[in-house]
């Protein structure tokens, strides 16, 4: 399949079939999220892969009670490194640099008064895992296989079911399976409405 239709056959489902993902195929998405593009290479993006059903369900609560989660076969905990702290840097760091540039100085300055440097470092590593968790989605479309993202998960507690060390942080989830149900359409925003061309007019 071409990457284009790849893309337009991928569709979020929530209800999944009871049919196992072939290891080869899981195999394929873990490399196609090893591939992913990352800032400065840091890949600092980590995969839980979750079979247990117990531990599904109880993902599934912390997801505000998404229960459809656990009907997945395998849901990927889209994890992060949060070890580093944004205030302890030295003003010279590279990310200290880019962050300032992007978010200017004052900004960054009143964050890194936050009391919590684990709130602070889960605001930087938010985006982290998700590059590579649609490589995961798009190798998972083009074997008629689906999935979907799930940001509404009280992170916490996901991080105390999956028993992560302090330095790693569940962000997302991403239950993938075989779909059980047929999408309904959805509305696009035309290419005319999401471009512009060298500045807005
Ligand atoms: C970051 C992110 C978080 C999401 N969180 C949830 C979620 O918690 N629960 C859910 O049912 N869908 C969630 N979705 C799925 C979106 O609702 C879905 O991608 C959107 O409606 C577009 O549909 P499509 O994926 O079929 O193109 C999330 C999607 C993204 C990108």
């Amino acid at each position: 399949m071409k990457v284009l239709d790849v893309m337009k056959a991928r569709r979020s489902v929530r209800k999944f079939k009871d049919t196992a993902i072939p290891d080869k195929i899981v195999n394929e998405m873990l490399e196609a999220a090893r591939l992913a593009p990352s800032p400065g290479n840091a890949q600092s993006y980590m995969f839980g892969v979750i079979k247990d059903q117990e531990i599904k369900e109880r993902l599934a609560r912390a997801a505000g009670g998404q229960m459809w989660i656990a009907s997945a076969p395998i849901v990927f905990a889209c994890c992060a490194d949060i070890s580093w702290d944004i205030a302890e840097q030295p003003e010279d760091d590279f990310g200290v640099i880019v962050n300032k540039l992007r978010f200017n100085n004052d900004f960054l300055n009143y964050l890194c008064e936050y009391p919590d440097p684990k709130a602070r470092v889960t605001m930087f590593e938010n985006g982290t895992s998700f590059i590579p968790a649609e490589h995961i989605f798009l190798v998972a479309a083009s074997y008629g296989i689906s999935a979907c993202f799930v940001g509404y998960l009280d992170i916490q507690e996901a991080n105390k079911i999956l028993n992560l060390p302090e330095h790693i942080s569940c962000f997302y989830l991403l239950p993938v399976g075989y779909p059980d149900e047929i999408p309904c359409e959805k509305y696009l925003k035309s290419i005319d409405e999401l471009v512009f061309y060298d500045q807005w007019k």
